[in-house]
């Protein structure tokens, strides 16, 4: 099972929207099934799946304190992706989402305060030296703010090559429990989605690969061969 996180400091970047947009999509594209986890007290992610008819995907009640015991219950029966939302904050409690997750996406608005707040989820992400990506969010089409963001952005970390521009319909699919693929599935907004996931999807096929690589390349050594994945494990 994948675990994707998707975190940032700045409260309306566009967390609770991808993790719901992103969580449907993985499930229509094959990837399932996906398990939505909601770590926000707010519980919009929440509010929206109950809110939701489709049985897919499923949702798992959890708190941080329990969320570790809870991923590996989520494993054991069998789904194959994990997709966390979380309160806008740089705490310990993300922190310990992020070290249960395989990739970090940070939704970030192309305006100058969700900018200079993307670095304090940066360095979060890069004390537990977990991959992470930044999307943009809620671009406005030909302002050249979005390109100075994405340019801005890559000076810290990977920038997704798919850009989210803002849409009525991101918020208004969200109100009766849908997305936009499932509202106007061969509108942009949905052709956004099925990119944004086709890529996040690549990067988290490739960091499990390479995990997966280096926990053989541990079992070689004899002492070391404790199971689990991760980098953290070979520097044991
Ligand atoms: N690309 C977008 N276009 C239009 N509205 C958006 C877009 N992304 C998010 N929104 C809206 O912005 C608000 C904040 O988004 P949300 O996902 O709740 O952010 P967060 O979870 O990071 O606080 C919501 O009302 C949501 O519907
Ligand atoms: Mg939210």
């Amino acid at each position: 099972m994948r675990v994707l996180a998707f975190t940032s400091q700045k409260g309306g970047s566009g967390k609770t929207t991808l993790s719901g947009h992103i969580a449907v999509q993985a499930e229509l594209a094959g990837a399932g099934p996906v398990v939505l986890v909601d770590t926000d007290p707010q519980g919009s992610l929440t509010e929206w799946w109950n809110e939701r008819e489709a049985p897919t995907p499923a949702f798992a009640q959890t708190n941080v304190s329990r969320l570790l015991t809870d991923l590996d219950e989520l494993r054991e029966q069998g789904f194959k992706l994990a997709v966390i939302d979380t309160p806008p904050a740089i705490t310990l409690a993300i922190q310990s989402v992020i070290a249960v997750s395989d990739l970090i996406v940070i939704p970030t608005r192309p305006s100058p305060h969700d900018l200079r707040a993307a670095g304090g989820t940066v360095e979060l992400a890069d004390r537990t030296d977990k991959p992470f990506i930044f999307v943009v969010n809620g671009a406005t089409p030909r302002a050249r703010i979005t390109s100075d963001a994405a340019i801005a952005l890559s000076q810290h970390g990977t920038v997704a090559p798919i850009t989210l521009y803002h849409r009525t319909e991101y918020a208004s699919s969200m109100i009766d429990g849908r997305t936009v693929m499932e509202v106007s599935p061969n509108g942009k907004s949905a052709k956004e989605i099925e990119e944004l996931w086709d890529y996040i999807n690549d990067r988290l096929e490739k960091n499990f690969r390479r995990t997966v690589f280096q926990n053989q390349s541990v079992q070689t050594k004899p002492h070391q061969a404790r199971g689990g994945f991760g980098r953290r494990q070979i520097q044991a």
